[in-house]
């Protein structure tokens, strides 16, 4: 395949659909093509465990962002999705920034889009914007500092009391950090179709059938699990808990990928992905999920497909990332 036919298929399809031979060692080709193309291959906790296991990094959207912005690899391969290979390309942008598959988008991304955003900000222009690092370049480009769930308090306390603020996308981790902070942020009315499908019902009778396990969510979670939970953090943060912690079994309330670390750190421990409410395997994130092997391995050999931004917006973006970056190396956070 050459790379104008490389360029056609990703426009058509978002990925590289390769007919790859089976017996292939995928773990070893992709390690050869990290060090002849001096690439670098972070990966999300939320990615399948063959992809964990071959990645440089694995980590929260703080601890990716640090690392991409830190790098000097001379490309940036990232399993995850778009609005996290885009925040890479927004802060190091000499890079050349793989995803892939394009589709790989985000339900919380997708429920804030840039104009009506906007209108809705131009509606409150005393109020300062904090968007959580799950949206677009666009939705960055109209904020003001962004934020994590890793450091989303220490960003909330940097800004004054008397400050009125604007918290988007996610309605559920804005709650939870208002009730946390004591302020009043106006919160945009987005969710994360994974983090909104735990059942609050079969959580309880779980905890009934296992008395000595705690239950640990993440806070895109609903009000009424995170009110049930024992701790509440960022993906690092659970599983950096579920190490130190002594208890041996948990109820987990996040995407299920996270639970391949968890059990890798702690293989006398006992991790229960938490059930959501119908009987599917929606607590996988289907756009997390749709990175693959095969594709990855794809991506990395024709180097497609690529993420690319217009400067302007770039420059627009980076603004509040910077902002975030500062704000958390003052405070010693890292993802
Ligand atoms: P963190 O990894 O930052 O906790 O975020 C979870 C998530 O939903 C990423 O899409
Ligand atoms: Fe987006 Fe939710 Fe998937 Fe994270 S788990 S990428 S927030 S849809």
């Amino acid at each position: 395949m050459n790379i104008n036919i490389a360029n056609t298929e990703i426009k058509k399809r978002g990925f590289l659909d390769l007919d790859i031979d089976p017996q292939l060692d995928l773990f070893a080709e992709i390690e050869k093509l990290k060090k002849e193309k001096n690439a670098i291959l972070l990966a999300h906790y939320y990615q399948e465990p063959d992809i964990q296991d071959v990645a440089d990094y694995i980590g929260d959207s703080l601890g990716l962002a640090q690392k991409a912005a830190e790098t000097n690899a001379d490309m940036i391969v990232f399993a995850g999705v778009h609005f996290m290979a885009e925040t890479a390309k927004i802060l190091n942008p000499t890079k050349k920034v793989l995803l892939p598959d394009l589709n790989a988008g985000c339900s919380l991304a997708d429920s804030a889009p840039a104009p009506l955003f906007k209108a809705f900000k131009d509606k409150y222009p005393d109020h300062l914007v904090i968007s959580y690092i799950n949206c677009t370049a666009e939705i960055k480009a109209l904020s003001d500092i962004i934020c994590t769930s890793g450091n989303a308090e220490k960003i909330i306390e940097s800004v004054p009391v008397d400050q009125p603020i604007i918290f988007a996308p996610d309605k559920n981790l804005g709650a939870y950090l208002n009730k946390k902070t004591s302020r009043n942020m106006l919160l945009w009315n987005g969710a994360c179709m994974v983090h909104e499908i735990f059942s609050a019902e079969k959580i309880t009778k779980l905890k009934i059938r296992h008395p000595q396990a705690k239950l640990i969510a993440h806070p895109e979670c609903e009000e009424v699990i995170l009110s049930m939970a024992d701790f509440i953090g960022s993906t690092t943060q659970l599983l950096k808990y579920t190490k130190i912690d002594n208890y041996q079994q948990y109820i987990v309330a996040t995407e299920t990928g996270i639970l391949h670390q968890m059990q890798q750190a702690s293989p006398s421990k006992t991790f229960i992905p938490a059930p959501p409410n119908n009987s599917c395997a929606c607590n996988d994130c289907p756009h997390m999920k749709l990175n693959t092997l095969e594709k990855l391995y794809g991506c990395m050999a024709y180097e497609v497909p690529e993420i690319t931004m217009e400067e302007s917006l770039r420059l627009a973006a980076k603004k509040p990332m910077d902002r975030m970056l500062e704000i958390s190396r003052a405070a010693g956070l890292i993802g």
